[in-house]
């Protein structure tokens, strides 16, 4: 899974129509996520829950009457972040309106919970990620009783399969689709087990209909979310159906709908999987493959339940099923006992792969894991700096590379709007899921346009227009 980035979400995009606007005596809710896609995601439900139930949405805090923050708990910093976020804006609600309501969403409600209205005083609301149908009630009894309303409750089975996300703040052409929840994995150093629960798997029926009415609506691509796709399963009269079978039928609903995925535990990616991206022209040739560690110890000790040659087996058999395929990952550098060798060996994990791109951490110890609890986390910060540092060094070096590699290949590019930089170009990502800027010429938001590529930094590719493909 692409791991965490914060969204000021509806910062530069169009206002969500179905719910802005005007407020017409409506209660208005200000909704800020963090953390990584599922959130994103679950922002949405979010969104569909209070719409429904009469609320509107708004970009600003200054309109608001209901402040919620959808929070991230995988690292001490991303907690840190939405901690000084809070008093930011509970100190904002005290001077404008005490009135507010000021609601703590997702991974650290789920984590902190009542934590955070006794100890902290910072809010009025704190939401779990499987109570989102229960947010307009615990508004009211907010509003009504003038307490705090809490509810944590984890669910073996809640999905949200029936409530249709109300996409306010995407780009109109690619969306993501959550196709299953929680994680049974417990890698040692995560929270995210204890912030989301049990897995269970979406029914694929209601998977399908939400790709097809994206596609009706103009949506170019999508991106299922699981923590654990590989193990999606889906039990149905005359058989099951697995995750390569999925992606297969998500493939077949337009030849125009590009399906990305995330995240891939290597430890089952199956052939079948490999297979559905070789023969279909829609499933991008791009994998996010978490390794996490290039040390056989290590990962035992992370609990990821494969070594490093089986991981590297993995790499060859998905390159030789899948030509050309785009490979990324994570990666933490700092882990409990970790020695110099096997940082070393993290480095030459990843010079030996040559990943397009990498999403690299400093371990940050997370209370109740099976690493707070059993591991010390005792390689000391200076080191984790310089390990993290170097690993990010020579990632940049093999990632220009790649790029440089690139210069003169054609690729065709779904548009997904105007480049940050300039209103005369465009950007979008290629198959291998590499952004790309080009002239705008006559080509618009959703195309998909063969381009030429002229030259690279790290991160981005240019290009020249071909034409419509
Ligand atoms: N389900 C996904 C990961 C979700 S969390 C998977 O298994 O790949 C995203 C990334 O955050 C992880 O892949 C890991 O690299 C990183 N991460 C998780 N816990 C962490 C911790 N305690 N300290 C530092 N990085 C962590
Ligand atoms: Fe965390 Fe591991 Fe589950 Fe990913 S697979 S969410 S790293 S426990
Ligand atoms: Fe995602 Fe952060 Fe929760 S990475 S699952 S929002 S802890």
């Amino acid at each position: 899974m692409e791991p965490t980035f914060d969204i000021p979400l509806l910062d530069d995009l169009d206002a969500p129509k179905q719910i802005s606007g005007t407020s017409d005596g409506k209660r208005m809710v200000y909704l800020e996520t963090y953390g990584c896609q599922m959130n994103v995601s679950d922002s949405e439900i979010v969104a569909s829950v209070l719409s429904k139930d009469g609320y509107g949405l708004t970009h600003s805090v200054e309109e608001a009457d209901i402040i919620l923050i959808n929070t991230c708990a995988i690292r001490e910093n991303a907690e840190q972040k939405v901690r000084r976020r809070l008093v930011e804006l509970r100190s904002h609600k005290m001077k404008v309106n005490p009135d507010v309501k000021l609601g703590v969403l997702g991974c650290m409600a789920e984590r902190l919970r009542e934590k955070l209205l006794d100890q902290e005083k910072l809010v009025d609301l704190v939401v779990g990620p499987d109570a989102y149908r229960d947010l307009p009630n615990l508004l009211s009894q907010a509003t009504d009783t003038g307490q705090a309303a809490v509810n944590v409750q984890l669910s073996k089975e809640e999905t949200y399969q029936d409530i249709e996300p109300v996409r306010y703040a995407t780009n109109g052409v690619s969306s993501f689709v959550s196709i299953m929840r929680g994680c049974d994995n417990m890698c040692s150093f995560c929270v995210v087990p204890f912030t989301r629960g049990r897995e269970r798997s979406r029914p694929v029926a209601s998977i399908l209909d939400e790709c097809k009415t994206l596609v009706e609506n103009g949506f170019r691509e999508v991106t299922v979310l699981g923590q654990n796709v590989n193990s999606y399963r889906d039990e149905q009269q005359g058989g099951s159906v697995d995750f390569a079978e999925l992606v297969y039928r998500i493939s077949q609903i337009s030849p125009e709908l590009r399906i990305r995925y995330s995240t891939s535990h290597p430890k089952d990616c199956s052939d079948a999987l490999l297979h559905v991206h070789r023969e279909q022209a829609n499933v991008c040739n791009y994998i996010h493959l978490p390794v996490q560690h290039g040390n056989t110890d290590m990962l035992q000790r992370m609990k990821r339940t494969y070594t490093r040659d089986q991981y590297l087996d993995l790499v060859e058999r998905a390159r030789k099923i899948v030509p050309g395929v785009a490979l990324s990952t994570d990666i933490i550098a700092g882990f409990c006992d970790e020695t110099e060798a096997e940082h070393q060996d993290t480095l030459s994990l990843m010079a030996q792969v040559r990943y397009e791109h990498a999403y690299m951490f400093m371990y940050s110890e997370r209370p109740d894991t099976y690493a707070a609890r059993k591991f010390t986390d005792n390689v000391p910060e200076h080191v984790k700096k310089k390990r993290l540092q170097e690993i990010i060094e020579q990632q940049s070096g093999i990632s220009l590379e790649s790029n440089q590699a690139e210069i003169g290949k054609e690729h065709i590019i779904l548009v997904e709007g105007l480049s940050r930089r300039s209103d005369e170009q465009l950007s979008g990502r290629s198959d291998t899921n590499k952004m790309t800027v080009f002239d705008r010429q006559d080509f618009k938001k959703g195309d998909y346009v063969r381009v030429r590529i002229t030259d690279c930094t790290s991160a981005t590719l240019l290009a020249t227009p071909l034409g419509r493909a």
